[in-house]
């Protein structure tokens, strides 16, 4: 006889005690909680052929988007795969999703989670790994119209609706709604303040519209409820040094670096992706991030050849940037056209985006900032491909700007600092690039 759990999705397990477990491990991972991979690992230890828990494990690892992970990935994977004839079709699909993944077809993998989502709108997991497979696939839109699809099947008394609600939050901002978006994120966080993504959503939409000060506050007034035993909170308190950036204090931007992102210890590379990604935009100010990159970069190393994911890679060559790492650089560049061979999305990425972000970051690096333009500016209108959030991706455009006033080219300098004020307008950090660009004009004739 079938089984279900909490949200009364079927389970083709037979031991609703381990049922209830697994629902506990996954409310760890929709809140982005400490520690759901331990707390699978446990109902494991006692049900070795819980498919679905197998799929679940699966599904996280896969969705870290590191190597890292990979050969546990494949372990739960090959677990899953074994249990899959006796599971039932919502688990199936679970299982295909992430062996897609596996094989770098992204876009196969969400359809599957999304489908699976549609079949059974009350699966938070597969609505949740679909709307993160949407984020690394840069599917802005997909991330609020996913979530839309189920919402008709959610209330109040739903367990995890807030956690519904700060995933739609995120889709919302992506998709440029900010004001339903702040609702809803903070709809969400007042149901549950450690909804590290609720909270991030809420942060997003103040990134986006300017507001600084009030982003770091929030932030600041929200700590306890979502940083202890948060999965996310690196990444939130990366985006409380963009606020404090953006409000022209580098000092507390610098600080947040030292005590809290290095904290993380780099262990993902979804870690080191903020920590390039700050000392880059630091860097681009003139801050000197000193010797903070080497610990940044020595753990990119590791995973130079892996070529995992373009915008892990994008990233990874700030660092060898950043330690004026030549070596490493070319070694980056060459692992990413390895990439850009295959087949599937995570190639598609390293060839539109991977390989040109690489060669552009590299070309500023040597100071060739012609050619860093040449390689970066065409990414300007499609760096979405290769994932992350609008905000994630505004390092391309800080850096063209850079670019355009180191080499002295005012129209493009004008163009991007007209970009940038248009929606950023009081930020002290587009107001100076505004004052070195219009320095770039000839003087008018007498
Ligand atoms: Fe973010």
């Amino acid at each position: 006889m079938s089984k279900f759990d909490q949200r009364g999705n079927p389970v083709s397990y037979g031991h609703q005690a381990a049922i209830d477990a697994l629902d506990q491990a996954m409310d760890r991972l929709h809140a982005y909680q400490a520690d759901p991979l331990a707390a699978v690992d446990q109902i494991l230890v006692e049900h070795p052929d819980f498919a679905m828990a197998h799929a679940f494990r699966a599904g996280m690892l896969a969705t870290a988007t590191d190597k890292a992970f990979e050969s546990e990935l494949i372990r739960s994977l090959q677990a899953a795969l074994a249990l899959a004839p006796k599971a039932n079709d919502r688990e199936r699909m679970h299982i295909f999703a992430t062996r897609a993944w596996l094989a770098g077809d992204w876009d196969q993998a969400v359809e599957l989670w999304g489908r699976a989502s549609i079949a059974w709108p009350r699966d938070l997991l597969a609505l949740q790994l679909a709307h993160v497979g949407d984020f690394f696939l840069g599917h802005s839109h997909m991330l609020r119209d996913r979530v839309a699809r189920v919402l008709p099947h959610w209330n109040a008394g739903v367990p995890g609706h807030g956690f519904v609600q700060g995933m739609y939050a995120f889709g919302l901002e992506e998709s440029g709604d900010y004001e339903q978006a702040e609702a809803r994120g903070r709809a969400a966080v007042a149901v549950n303040r450690q909804d590290g993504w609720a909270v991030h959503a809420v942060a997003h939409v103040m990134e986006m519209q300017g507001r600084a000060a009030e982003g770091a506050t929030y932030l600041a007034e929200g700590v306890d409820g979502w940083a202890p035993n948060s999965l996310l909170a690196y990444h939130l308190w990366w985006h409380k040094a963009l606020f404090h950036l953006d409000a022209d204090d580098a000092p507390a931007a610098l600080q947040m670096f030292d005590e809290k992102i290095v904290a993380s210890g780099f262990v993902q590379a979804l870690e080191l992706v903020d920590g390039s990604s700050l000392l880059w935009r630091l860097s681009l100010l003139g801050h000197d991030a000193g010797d903070r990159w080497d610990s940044v970069s020595e753990k990119w190393q590791t995973r130079v050849d892996d070529a995992y994911y373009a915008f892990n890679d994008v990233h990874a060559m700030m660092a060898f940037v950043g330690t004026g790492n030549g070596a490493a650089q070319q070694r980056q560049i060459a692992s990413a056209k390895r990439a850009a061979a295959g087949t599937g999305a995570v190639a598609m990425m390293s060839r539109e985006i991977g390989v040109p972000g690489c060669e552009g970051f590299a070309a500023f690096g040597r100071g060739d900032y012609a050619q860093a333009i040449d390689w970066l500016l065409p990414l300007r209108g499609k760096a979405n491909r290769f994932g992350g959030s609008h905000a994630q991706r505004d390092v391309i455009s800080w850096t063209l700007t850079e670019a355009a006033i180191r080499l002295g080219d005012s129209a493009l300098a004008e163009a991007f600092v007209a970009e940038r004020l248009s929606w950023k307008p009081r930020s002290p950090v587009n107001l100076d690039w505004a004052v070195r660009a219009a320095r770039l004009k000839p003087a008018p004739a007498p």
